[in-house]
């Protein structure tokens, strides 16, 4: 015995530097096929057992089996340090630092042209306005007759209006809303409407959907001094106290008088939006006495206005849908 445990011995040294010295999972399975394998040096020991006194046969079976056990087990420890360090470097190969907090996802944010408008709701909610709607796709009925606005009115012609299947239209302006608010109710009402609209019409500060916002107020003593004040008033709360602004007569069939509102911009005035009293005709059309009751009505647009807030040259610049500008705005 005192001849084989040496060797066992130094052929484990030997197995432990030679595992600590193995670079790669590869070379490691061969380091272990050297000692273990079928040919290995330390499985070979197991042959000598033959040569041995029948007494000695026993205990050396058991040191070699143990031997190997130790060896087995520096082989399965140094094989998983080695796919740490595999993977340890495939981390650092990629510049991954995973201390770092997380990319927050990008957060999105409300459309500039519908910030504007619900910022011009809340004006007219101070003044205790409510927020009508009506639908986009609009009866010709709401849309011109109840409003008073005859058949061969411009507005009706092919070349403004987008006309739908079936005898409908894509509503021309928020004015339709006025009809359908009143139809059925009995005044006092404060109410706008703010809303998308069409027509067949394409410039820098034309664009065929657009936005407005209808105003209307229907009391016993409503006056047109009561129309312009509150425009004013609207006007430098958007744009400022020093916006120059200017009131055109003009004309609308549902509107008696009428006018047209311009703000300054640059070097030029902008059309904002038509106003003027609700022409009798209207009211009685929703079953409301005229003799009785006055109202107001204006509808502007949101777009133009937007241009003014954000700086936008064109119309089209908004709604292109273009992040490169509207992250600008
Ligand atoms: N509906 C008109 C337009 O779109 C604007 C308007 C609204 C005029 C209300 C008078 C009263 O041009």
């Amino acid at each position: 015995m005192s001849g084989v445990v040496p060797d066992l011995e130094s052929l484990e040294v030997e197995a432990r530097d030679a595992i600590a010295a193995a670079n790669s999972p590869q070379q490691l399975v061969e380091v272990r096929a050297s000692f273990l394998g079928r040919k290995g040096s330390i499985s070979a020991q197991l042959r000598r057992i033959g040569e041995l006194p029948d007494a000695e046969r026993g205990v050396f079976g058991q040191a070699v089996n143990a031997s190997k056990a130790r060896v087995e087990a520096w082989v399965a420890e140094r094989k998983r340090s080695l796919e740490r360090a595999v993977q340890d470097q495939a981390i650092a190969s990629r510049d991954l630092d995973v201390t770092l907090p997380s990319a927050l996802p990008p957060r999105g944010r409300l459309h500039p042209v519908t910030r504007l408008e619900r910022e011009m709701a809340q004006f007219f909610r101070g003044l205790g306005f409510s927020i009508e709607e009506g639908p986009e796709v609009e009866t010709e009925y709401h849309c011109f007759e109840a409003l008073n606005i005859p058949a061969d009115h411009p507005a009706r012609d092919l070349q403004d209006t987008f006309f739908v299947e079936g005898g409908h239209v894509l509503r021309t302006h928020t004015s339709p809303v006025q009809i359908r608010a009143m139809t059925g109710r009995q005044p006092p009402f404060r109410f706008i409407a703010p809303g998308r609209v069409y027509r067949h019409d394409y410039d820098a500060t034309h664009s065929p959907m657009f936005h407005q916002i209808e105003g209307f107020l229907v009391d016993e003593s409503t006056t047109f001094g009561d129309l312009k004040g509150i425009l004013y008033s609207f006007a430098r709360h958007l744009m400022g106290p020093d916006v120059e602004l200017r009131f055109r007569a003009h004309y609308f069939p549902f509107t008696e008088p009428s006018a047209e509102m311009d703000f300054r911009w640059g070097d030029r005035w902008l059309e904002w939006g038509g106003c003027g009293m609700i022409h009798p005709k209207v009211l009685e059309n929703c079953g409301i006495d005229p003799e009785r009751y006055q109202g107001f009505a204006f509808g502007m647009g949101i777009d133009r206005a937007a241009m003014d807030r954000f700086g936008v040259p064109n119309i089209h610049l908004l709604f292109d849908g273009d992040m490169r500008v509207l992250e600008q705005i």
